[in-house]
């Protein structure tokens, strides 16, 4: 059976599945070629190391669980990727986030993290990783939604395998492969900041210079996120506090910060960033960050973008994936780049310039 499929967003969904007979099914292929872009498979192989005993354990429990099957449990995780089963073969990269008990029949956790690699090409690079993980199955997998640097734009899935498990201590190594698909056009966004309308502080970007399909739009937002940790109304509140006070690992930020046209506090405020930070990283401060950005003014109003990624935040320039939107932002894919314009470490104040760059219909 063929479906004429209309490339309005609005009708999509309901163009899928009207035409689909009713057998149960909740999800079908797409013809691919309508989305005119080049792609490109890419296949990672890794080694997670979860090591929860020692004297230096890579991941360590925040928040004990409340049922059995570890049910509510958080543990922070920095754990090495290595190239080979051993521990000690080649280290490639760390796997920062957590995993949360998230089954009352089953043990099986929720899982948000990055994986930031270390070496050669991918140095620098992250793909960001959510999904279910239900340990004591041969094969789990997971969605990959997001990734930076040459990773951008990625999206995929990962396929875990349990290679060692000690009953006694905990500890694990699991098998990652990762498949990646890659979007080429993401490589060249950065040479053709040019504007063609916009508000203050978003603009849609010139398609034709970038060769994005007719249904689809580059927006180009500038936002100033104003986060305060202390004084009399902070906009970010400690919810967990960490159990390293140099990097921060372990600790759980709620926040919901102002976001503004300008760097200073009282300029125009167009939304708010709601989520959730968390330190995530034992060597560093890198934070796994989980917002909305919830726009507020315009023709933006009511609509969000949601970002998941790494913050490395002693870094220059960070970037992260917009891993999905909605209302005008539906759809959306992208990236931001997070540069911090002025921090008080004294009053906790911090001020971050994020550029968003968000591919939507
Ligand atoms: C890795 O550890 C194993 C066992 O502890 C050891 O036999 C091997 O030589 C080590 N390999 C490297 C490259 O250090
Ligand atoms: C990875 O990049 C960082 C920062 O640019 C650099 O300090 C480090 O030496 C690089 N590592 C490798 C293995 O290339």
């Amino acid at each position: 059976m063929h479906v004429i499929l209309i490339l309005a967003v609005q009708i999509l969904l309901v163009t899928t599945f009207a035409s689909a007979v009713d057998r149960g099914d909740f999800a079908r292929t797409m013809n691919p070629k309508r989305l005119h872009m080049k792609e490109k498979l890419t296949h990672l192989r890794v080694y997670w190391h979860d090591i929860i005993s020692g004297r230096n354990p890579s991941a360590i429990v925040i928040k004990k669980h409340v049922a059995k099957h570890s049910f509510g449990s958080i543990t922070m995780i920095d754990n090495a990727l290595t190239s080979d089963v051993p521990i000690n073969s080649t280290l490639v990269g760390q796997a920062q986030g957590f995993y949360a008990g998230a089954s009352q029949h089953e043990t099986s956790f929720l899982m948000a993290m990055n994986f930031a690699f270390k070496t050669g090409k991918y140095n620098g690079s992250t793909i960001t990783i959510l999904g279910r993980n239900s340990i004591f199955s041969e094969v789990r997998k997971m969605s990959v939604v997001g990734g930076s640097g040459i990773f951008r734009f990625a999206r995929g899935y990962v396929e875990l395998r349990t290679k060692w498990f000690d009953q006694q201590s905990g500890d694990a190594t699991v098998e990652y492969n990762c498949f990646l698909i890659l979007i080429l056009v993401a490589e060249i966004f950065l040479l053709t900041a040019i504007a063609s309308a916009g508000d203050d502080f978003a603009r849609t970007m010139n398609k034709k210079l970038i060769d994005l399909p007719k249904h689809e739009t580059l927006t180009h937002l500038r936002l100033y996120w104003h986060d305060s940790i202390g004084g009399q109304n902070p906009s970010t509140v400690r919810i967990q506090q960490p159990v390293s006070n140099s990097s921060l690992f372990g600790s759980i930020s709620m926040t919901d910060d102002a976001l503004t046209t300008d760097v200073m506090k009282n300029s125009t405020v167009v939304g708010q960033a709601q989520g959730i930070y968390a330190g995530a990283a034992q060597g560093e401060i890198s934070l796994l960050m989980v917002l909305n950005f919830a726009f507020k003014t315009g023709k933006y109003n009511g609509s969000t973008i949601t970002i998941l990624g790494r913050n490395p935040v002693m870094e220059k320039v960070r970037e992260m994936p917009v891993v999905g939107g909605s209302g005008m932002f539906r759809f959306a894919r992208g990236y931001v780049e997070a540069r911090t314009k002025f921090v008080d470490l004294k009053s906790g104040v911090a001020i971050v310039e994020y550029n968003c760059y968000v591919l939507h219909y």
